[in-house]
């Protein structure tokens, strides 16, 4: 039994001419305990799909079943009911309410539940210390590093315990060194045993990963296992064909890397200068800013 399972899942939005189709037919099948990346260029329907699951949208056609559950035409309160009980969702901007300090940000989860405030900010206190956030409970956001408030955004998913953590380009908005705390942090998640979905541009975070599901046009393109510690093949066989040129060309992204799959362009070298021009052309500053204004 699958702990999640997508069949045929359509996810259309708009009407008439202005249809967009996010998600395409996509099957999907998560065990529990898997630490799963996807990736794919800008727009493919990354966060249509963590969405979906997330049980934060609902599928245009198509089933979805959360831990053997139809869960697809839930109400809006049992969705609700349901996502608070079993999914912690972590996003891109973070998402902390500025006029509270990180305690209280991590304690609202908690408010909704209706647990009385000397338990709840206990309890967000404990989940703090578990992030290596405890000295940082009395902050406002503004007060702390990006890699910082991620990870007190990350105490604020994990505060109802959830078994599934669903992460939209958790890194996206961070420095390396950043992303390595997130990354370990989220390892640490799965290591409980806890299943962990995270979208990512950045090949080199794959290691984490146990699996590895790629995405183009609102459908999913392939599935690869990995092991834990290696950058996934697909990524990998992009990122290393080419001669390394800086490390921003290393974190360039899945973008470029799925956009340049299927021309099966010629494995001969680029000449000098056209390799210049590409570089100048990458969508990654682009993609960047799309999907900040996306989150
Ligand atoms: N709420 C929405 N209304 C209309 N179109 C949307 C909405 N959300 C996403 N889309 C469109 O659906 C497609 C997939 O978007 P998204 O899932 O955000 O992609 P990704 O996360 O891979 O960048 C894009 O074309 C996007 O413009
Ligand atoms: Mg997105």
């Amino acid at each position: 039994m699958s702990l999640i399972k997508l069949d045929d899942v359509s996810k259309l939005y708009g009407f008439g001419d202005a249809t967009t189709l996010a998600l395409d037919e996509a099957n999907l099948s998560i065990e529990k305990g898997e630490f799963v990346a996807i990736m794919g260029p800008s727009g493919c329907g990354k966060s249509t799909l963590l969405n979906v699951m997330g049980l934060l949208d609902r599928p245009t056609h198509g089933t979805y079943k959360l831990q053997n559950r139809l869960v697809d035409r839930l109400s809006q309160n049992r969705a609700a009911r349901l996502r608070r009980d079993t999914i912690g969702f972590i996003f891109q901007s973070y998402n902390l309410l500025p006029r509270l300090t990180v305690l209280e940000n991590v304690a609202l989860p908690l408010a909704y539940k209706g647990m009385g405030v000397t338990r709840r900010l206990k309890a967000a206190s404990a989940i703090l210390e578990r992030v290596g956030m405890q000295n940082r409970e009395y902050f406002y956001p503004y007060q702390l590093s990006g890699g910082q408030i991620q990870c007190a955004a990350i105490a604020r998913a994990l505060v109802n315990e959830p078994s599934i953590i669903i992460a939209d380009e958790p890194t996206g908005n961070l420095d390396s060194a950043g992303s390595r705390l997130i990354m370990e942090l989220l390892s640490e998640v799965h290591k409980m045993g806890n299943t962990v979905i995270f979208v990512t541009h950045n090949p080199e975070l794959t290691r984490y990963a146990t699996r590895v599901v790629y995405m183009r046009d609102g459908m999913i393109i392939q599935d690869e296992s990995t092991s834990v510690g290696q950058v996934a093949k697909t990524a990998k066989a992009r990122l290393y064909s080419r001669p390394k040129k800086s490390v921003e060309d290393d974190l360039a992204g899945v973008s470029l890397l799925m956009k340049t799959v299927p021309d099966k362009e010629s494995s001969e070298p680029l000449p000098h200068r056209k390799k210049k021009t590409q570089t100048k052309r990458r969508p990654n500053t682009k993609a960047k800013v799309k999907g900040r204004l996306d989150t």
